[in-house]
């Protein structure tokens, strides 16, 4: 186990696009590996690889249901809406209410390259679309309907 730097607001890699993952080795697994402890040990439910300053499209998500990654992700259908309160793990201590769509269709690649699509409604939905945004260098501050205090 070995966690990662989490970069914050401000950092300029947070704000870049992320490069397609086209070597699905080792390297790509430890980053996954990597990922997820660091996501756990910070009580996240998504991160995204620039988060950890590798801009690379890779994304790992536990909603409590389970690990779920996913490299070279494509949203492919949405529907419905659904608000409700966000945070970020680069953005500590800010939350926000975020319109998402209830349910999202994924196509995605798993760590050894082979396609597969997930589904998810509700938080997992939220997730889902909350990570593929990262790898696009976007921020949830950007969809913030009104900022919660807490
Ligand atoms: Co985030």
């Amino acid at each position: 186990m070995a966690l990662r730097e989490i970069r914050t607001k401000g950092d300029e890699i947070l704000y870049k696009p992320c490069k397609v993952v086209k070597k699905f080795d080792e390297k790509l697994h430890i980053l996954l590996d990597d990922m997820y402890d660091t996501m756990k040990e910070a009580n996240g439910v998504g991160l995204a690889a620039p988060q950890v300053g590798i801009l690379k499209r890779a994304v790992v998500i536990d909603d409590g249901n389970g690990k779920l990654e996913l490299i070279n992700p494509v949203i492919e259908e949405t529907s419905g809406t659904q608000t409700g309160s966000e945070g970020c793990l680069s953005v500590p201590g800010v939350w926000g209410e975020v319109e998402r769509p209830n349910y999202v269709k994924v196509k995605a690649q798993d760590r050894n390259g082979n396609w597969f699509y997930a589904e998810g409604e509700e938080l997992l939905a939220r997730a889902i679309c909350h990570e593929c945004e990262h790898l696009e260098g976007k921020l949830f501050l950007d969809k913030v309907i009104r900022f919660i205090d807490e």
